[in-house]
């Protein structure tokens, strides 16, 4: 049934560097924590260009492309890999629109965010990507497999 066939994902979450720059990083983590996914990777980066122009490969050929690249590369980022029961999709929703204008609000970026080429955060589109953007970001060793304490009222 509808539970049981939902499965255990992982997605790439990335406050992007004006969201660092602007504070925004304790916010942003705090809405996936509070949500109830699990955080397994989590640090601060300078990305290189190289990094940013092969997570962004399928963009190549907009026209924004370089901005793009610049805007990602122009200071730190926070990394982080988040795990759970469709917790890809939901990420994507917690986020809201690419255009902060038409992301409703009480999404990060409906709530936070005016331009879409400041846009504060980053999440995978697919499963698929949410493996292979983690595999790119995180080195073996950076990752954390571990159980959140069972919480004492529901015994
Ligand atoms: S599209 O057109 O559907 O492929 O675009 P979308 O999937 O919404 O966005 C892909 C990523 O490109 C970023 N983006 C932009 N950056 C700067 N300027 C402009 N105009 C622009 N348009 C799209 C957008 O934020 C997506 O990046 P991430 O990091 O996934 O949010």
């Amino acid at each position: 049934h509808l539970v049981a066939s939902m499965e255990v994902e992982e997605t790439y979450i990335m406050v992007k560097p004006d969201g660092v720059q602007r504070g925004l990083v304790g916010e942003i983590i705090s809405r996936f924590e509070k949500k109830g996914f699990k955080l397994t990777g989590l640090k601060l980066f300078q990305c290189p260009k190289e990094l940013a122009e092969e997570h962004y490969k399928d963009l190549k050929s907009r026209p924004f492309f370089p901005k793009l690249i610049n805007y990602i590369t122009s200071g730190p980022v926070v990394c982080m890999a988040w795990e759970g029961v469709g917790v890809v999709a939901s990420a994507r929703k917690l986020i809201g629109s690419t255009d902060p204008l038409q992301a409703e609000p009480g999404t990060i970026r409906g709530d936070l965010a005016v331009q879409t080429g400041r846009n504060v955060v980053h999440g995978s589109d697919s499963p698929e990507n949410g493996k292979r953007e983690i595999g790119l970001w995180f080195k073996e060793g950076e990752l954390c497999q571990w159980i959140p304490a069972q919480a004492p009222w529901l015994r």
